[in-house]
């Protein structure tokens, strides 16, 4: 096989966007060969906007046994990510699937597992893995450059959301329609950079979701949540969708140095000794630890969703490795399943989380929902947006 034939389902904003760069020629070895989508209307603003160039289906069944893709791209709402990967991997078709890998983790472990019973390629749209400056902080935190982590603190409050946004789909901030807000929207790219950045997932969480607090929804859109871990570092994580000017900084502490990222920037301060090293030695009382602020050059490009696709599609044809592997869908959706468990029970939750228990408490609020949209959809364009 030298060219990948790609059927992406769902064109919406998303949908759209992947389809623009697909048709643009800007994936070396792929082309977009169909689409799938269930809304008539959005086959049809496809169609106006990039005219009669790919097999178009309704049907979800007809596109599967069309035989005329190799791989899907699933960038419909959540609830269906899991079920339609499952399906492509019945049909012995690759996998790119768009963040988060589902709603819950109990749909999501049966995803992984179809796939791990396949030879077919598994990805997940982690876009943000392609930046430069993250891929290097996980190499110097892999380094040991950090030493021990103690501390991980994200805030991240720069994805502010109108009423208008939640209004330009139906199935936006409800239960039954997105299961979540900011944790399942907008957080599954730092909730997964949060551990695959430090190679870590928390032994026990404490959260406060607020729901509804600043726009008419039912979900979450203002969270804080604290972590602890195996080694004794502890986190934390503090997210909304209603301020503005909004913050985007992470910083992480080790036993021999601190890290910043803000503003595009990444700033690391080394220990001249260690912490621990320096705590044993040192009689003067008052005084410190000498450190060096060090100016870590970043080279490389951002390549976002384009990078992705094309990592994906390079995997498929020449083995290469994946940057963000499907199966790994599952830690930060546990991150965000977690928070949100936490607060309905406000109680601590246990890691590994209790599944089922989740999986109850969301099934009870999507029966409470008295959310009613009857806003009509609108296609957002998403450039920037991520
Ligand atoms: N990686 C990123 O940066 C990024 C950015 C935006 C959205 N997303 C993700 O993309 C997904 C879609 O978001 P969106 O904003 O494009 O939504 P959207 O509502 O604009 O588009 C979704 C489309 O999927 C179609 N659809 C729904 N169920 C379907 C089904 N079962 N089969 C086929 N088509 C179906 C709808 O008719 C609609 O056209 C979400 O999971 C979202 O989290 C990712």
């Amino acid at each position: 096989m030298n060219n990948v034939r790609i059927g992406i389902i769902g064109v919406g904003n998303m949908g759209s966007a992947h389809s623009k760069y697909l048709l643009d020629g800007a994936i070396e070895g792929a082309t977009l060969n169909a689409i799938l989508d269930t809304d008539p209307q959005a086959i049809q603003a496809f169609t106006t906007r990039f005219g009669e160039r790919v097999a178009t289906f309704v049907d979800e069944e007809a596109f599967f046994q069309s035989g005329l893709i190799d791989a899907v791209l699933i960038a419909t709402p959540h609830y269906d990510h899991a079920s339609l990967a499952i399906k492509a991997f019945e049909h012995d078709l690759h996998v790119l699937c768009e963040k988060p890998a589902g709603v819950y983790t109990k749909q999501v472990r049966e995803m992984n597992e179809a796939a791990s019973k396949t030879d077919k390629i598994f990805s997940m749209m982690y876009n943000q893995r392609t930046n430069p400056l993250y891929q290097k902080l996980r190499e110097l935190i892999q380094d040991g450059e950090l030493g021990e982590i103690r501390r991980i603190n994200w805030l991240i409050t720069n994805w502010y959301r109108s009423q208008s946004y939640y209004n330009s789909g139906g199935w936006r901030a409800t239960w039954s329609g997105e299961g979540g807000g900011v944790l399942i929207n907008q957080c599954p790219h730092q909730l997964d950079l949060w551990q695959w950045l430090t190679g870590m997932m928390p032994k026990r969480m404490r959260a406060f979701c607020q729901f509804g607090k600043y726009r008419e929804i039912e979900v979450e859109d203002d969270v804080t949540a604290y972590a602890e871990y195996d080694n004794g570092a502890t986190a934390v994580f503090i997210t909304t969708t209603g301020e503005t000017p909004g913050t985007n900084r992470l910083e992480i502490s080790g036993d021999r140095g601190k890290v910043v990222v803000e503003n595009g920037k990444l700033e690391f301060w080394q220990l001249r000794v260690s912490e621990p090293e320096f705590n044993q030695t040192y009689t003067g009382g008052f005084g410190e630890p000498e450190s060096w602020k060090i100016d870590i050059p970043i080279k490389g490009e951002e390549t976002e969703h384009p990078g992705i696709t094309q990592n994906f599609v390079d995997a498929i044809l020449k083995g290469t490795p994946l940057l963000a592997p499907g199966e790994e869908g599952i830690k930060g959706l546990t991150l965000s399943n977690a928070m949100q468990l936490s607060s309905w029970t406000d109680d601590w939750v246990e890691f590994p989380i209790d599944e089922e228990l989740y999986y109850q408490h969301l099934q009870d609020r999507i029966k409470q929902s008295t959310v009613e949209k009857k806003t009509a959809k609108v296609t957002l364009d998403v450039e920037g947006t991520y």
